[in-house]
């Protein structure tokens, strides 16, 4: 892997990343599934602090998703014992680092001592303020859409909302945590080309940037070769090369309209 040159005054502000391979990482290793997930725990850790130390201003993970309360039970609660494990374990890290823990999803479906541990890592870090680490918690991009569009229904039908004035900026601040900007980066590690039904409102301009390395073989360098990526691409919201060039490339959203559809692809 080549050094990665990181250019700090382009680092994407929010990076969110769909930890794939963990299963097929312990299949190749003659393991159970649940080992994969074990070592997988230790790349959350590495990158947390990763993208913490490279200026990351958010970082969403992926980390269960409304589909996997489908996955055998045993798997489930493993996968719950490792978050309450991780949660409990990395929360004096968090203290020292400044990293505020939010989450995204249906957290009434967790089971309550998960639960727990996650409202009592978003309560004692809520002041912080160096970096955002949101871990998607039984979440579903659709859901989350359909989350917002309950609420908005309620609101319009009490007054509050105006459907003829209703815009993306209105309705976007129906969703999970409106106040995080959407995402710059996507990363899917584990050799899949999919978007899994993760953040499906927010990547509408991310950059997407997939590996063939399963997520517990993810290490700090592979974020960094991420990023490097991310800084070569040229982001243009819609708008011609010659446009963005006069205007700043990566990183430089200023010219992308409010409403988004105008701007095309
Ligand atoms: C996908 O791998 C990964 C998950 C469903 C869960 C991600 C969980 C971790 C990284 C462990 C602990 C997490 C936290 C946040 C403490 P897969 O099982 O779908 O892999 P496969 O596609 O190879 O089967």
């Amino acid at each position: 892997m080549p050094q990665a040159e990181i250019r700090p005054d382009r680092v994407p502000r929010h990076v969110a990343v769909i930890m794939d391979g963990n299963g097929r990482w312990a299949q190749a290793r003659g393991l159970e599934r649940n080992a994969g997930h074990r070592a997988g725990l230790e790349s959350v850790r590495e990158v947390v602090r990763a993208a913490h130390d490279l200026g990351v201003a958010y970082l969403t993970l992926y980390a269960f998703s409304l589909e996997n309360w489908n996955r055998p039970k045993e798997e489930v609660s493993e996968l719950m014992r490792l978050l309450e494990h991780y949660l409990e374990e990395e929360l004096a890290e968090a203290m020292e680092n400044g990293v505020r823990v939010r989450s995204i999803g249906r957290l009434d479906r967790l089971p309550p001592s998960t639960r727990r541990a996650v409202q009592k890592a978003i309560e004692r870090t809520r002041r912080n303020e160096n970096m955002e680490l949101l871990f998607a918690l039984s979440y579903g991009g659709r859901s989350e859409i359909v989350d917002a569009a309950r609420r908005l229904i309620r609101e319009a039908e009490l007054g509050v909302v105006d459907p003829d004035r209703l815009d993306e900026k209105t309705f976007a601040a129906y969703l999970y945590e409106p106040d995080v900007p959407d995402p710059d980066l996507l990363i899917r590690t584990g050799n899949e080309y999919r978007v899994s039904n993760f953040l499906l409102w927010q990547i509408a301009y991310a950059e997407i940037y997939t590996t063939a390395v399963m997520w517990p073989d993810f290490r700090r360098e592979h974020l960094e070769a991420a990023i490097v990526d991310y800084q070569a691409r040229e982001r243009r919201f819609g708008q011609t090369s010659e446009q963005v060039t006069g205007a700043g490339a990566v990183g430089d959203d200023s010219s992308v309209g409010g409403e988004g559809e105008a701007v095309g692809r």
